[in-house]
């Protein structure tokens, strides 16, 4: 484990006299029932802060307040939206540090990631603020002489944003960045995990000029009053969505009631091939990198690592020597690599994937075990198991954790064969230095983002988003803006 730091103090200093608050229209306040929910510290399990537990009431209030602010703030011209969302963004960047501590704090990521999610999430602003001022119609030759076709893009209208806990802030603002940009208004839910990024964020909302009722946040312990409130309300017309394929799932059928747009970011089963013509050295950075950003707890993670025989043992050696050296400890610790699992049944998933891989014949090189040996803590290992199996648990399931499984393959054929054999799509990597097989690969892998010799590809000028059970829709990109956009046709009759 890496040094001590003093937690309990940075949380006091940053946190001590904060009073969350939901936003809902032009107030900043409680639960109408007075009830909070706790959000603790992932890894010393102590206790941050109170936020509002916001129930059905409230999430109708937001709906409200986000449909009186629609008219305004979608016809407000658009540079003067794209002039906001880039105030927002410079707030940000000079809130960097309290932003990212606080993360850091309730989600457990090391700090510098921390400082670069900030950094990440107010690209989103940035590039959308952009976009803003491209919302292009377009016309249309008519196919008779007294006709003239235009084709209109318009905001869609109220949109539900639903965030993860493992990228508080950058899934937040890939999400409202566009929707603003296109002129919709937005009711926020951050996950129960995480929801203090977010309330820090409403402040700066408020303090960027963005009018009242465009962004409502409401945070809540039981998401389902929330989602059931949003789905039956007619007046919310699109839902955006990052978590679990289950939960997408759910979301899918749920929409049907009321016929609503849905944008579905899921979970995935990420490939990463290293092919014998691989940049060794960059191979294993690039699994390090992709394998253990956020100890392992990204929907593009590495989860099955290829290794084509003939350099199989180099890369093991080398990746596990990189491994070991990789530091456990509290994100606040400027030595972490590795913080904590987010609670205890992330562990107990990475804790089964490595028993039932070892239990198939798998051998572990480093890691395999908690980082300071007690079984009640989230702080695990980064772990190396070597001939692993497409038919373990920790291949066939996304861990969600800093647990590499090295798979042997014998060729490109075999090996895209298999990096397909899996129901997701979301994200794959592949490392080699033969420019056709570079476009072979990438031309075949079933996914919707592809690492060519790139472990970390993410970036808010590309479209992100995955093919099958990984999801519906981009986010980010000249494609992102689609999302929260309706498209209309005019005939006009001369
Ligand atoms: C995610 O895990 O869903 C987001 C990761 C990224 O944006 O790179």
């Amino acid at each position: 484990m890496a040094t001590t730091i003093e937690p309990r103090a940075v949380a006091a200093d940053l946190l001590g006299h904060r009073q969350y608050k939901l936003l809902i229209g032009n107030q900043f306040r409680a639960a109408e029932s007075g009830a909070t929910f706790a959000v603790s510290n992932p890894a010393t399990g102590e206790l941050l802060s109170d936020v509002p537990d916001a129930g059905a009431r409230e999430t109708q209030a937001a709906v409200d307040a986000a449909v009186q602010a629609l008219p305004a703030w979608s016809g407000t011209p658009a540079p003067q939206r794209a002039a906001l969302l880039r105030k927002l963004a410079r707030l940000m960047l000079e809130r960097q540090e309290r932003l990212a501590t606080i993360m850091t704090l309730e989600q457990g990521k090391p700090l510098t990631e921390s400082r670069g999610e900030i950094a990440y999430a107010a690209s989103f602003l940035t590039w959308f603020a952009g976009e803003a001022e491209r919302i292009y119609g377009s016309t249309v030759p008519s196919a008779v002489p007294n006709k003239r076709i235009l084709v209109l893009r318009q905001p869609v209208g109220v949109v539900a944003l639903i965030t993860p806990w493992n990228f508080p802030a950058a899934m937040l603002t890939r999400k409202l960045a566009p929707a603003l940009a296109a002129g919709c208004t937005a009711i926020c839910k951050p996950a129960e995990q995480t929801p203090l990024t977010a309330l820090e964020l409403a402040e700066l909302v408020i303090e960027a000029g963005i009018p009242p009722g465009v962004v409502n946040i409401v945070t809540c312990a039981d998401p389902v009053p929330f989602s059931d409130t949003i789905f039956a309300d007619d007046r919310v017309r699109k839902v955006s969505f990052t978590g679990s394929t289950d939960v997408g799932k759910l979301l899918i059928r749920s929409s049907a009631t009321t016929v609503k747009r849905l944008s579905l970011e899921l979970g995935g089963n990420a490939p990463f091939i290293v092919f014998d013509d691989a940049d060794l050295e960059a191979a294993v950075s690039g699994a390090i990198a992709s394998k253990f950003r956020n100890t392992g707890q990204t929907c593009v993670c590495a989860n099955r690592i290829f290794v084509q025989r003939g350099i199989y043992d180099q890369f093991s050696q080398a990746f596990t020597s990189k491994v070991s050296e990789m530091l456990v400890g509290n994100g606040l610790d400027p030595q972490s690599a590795i913080g904590p699992l987010i609670d205890d049944q992330a562990v107990q998933k990475v804790r089964l994937h490595i028993a039932d891989a070892l239990d198939h014949g798998a051998q572990l090189l480093t890691g395999g075990e908690p980082a300071d040996g007690s079984e009640r803590t989230n702080f695990w290992k980064p772990t190396v198991l070597v001939n692993a199996t497409t038919n373990m648990l920790v291949a066939r399931e996304e861990t969600f954790g800093p647990v590499a499984p090295l798979i042997a393959f014998e060729s490109e054929d075999e090996v895209i064969r298999q990096a397909n054999d899996t129901p997701f799509g979301l994200a794959a990597y592949f490392f080699t230095q033969n420019v056709s097989r570079v476009w072979r690969v990438a031309e075949a892998l079933e996914y919707g983002i592809i690492g060519a010799n790139d472990a970390l590809p993410s970036t808010a000028q590309a479209p992100f988003g995955g093919f099958k059970q990984s999801g519906l829709g981009r986010e980010g990109g000249a494609v992102g803006i689609d999302e929260y956009l309706e498209v209309k046709f005019v005939s006009l009759e001369l």
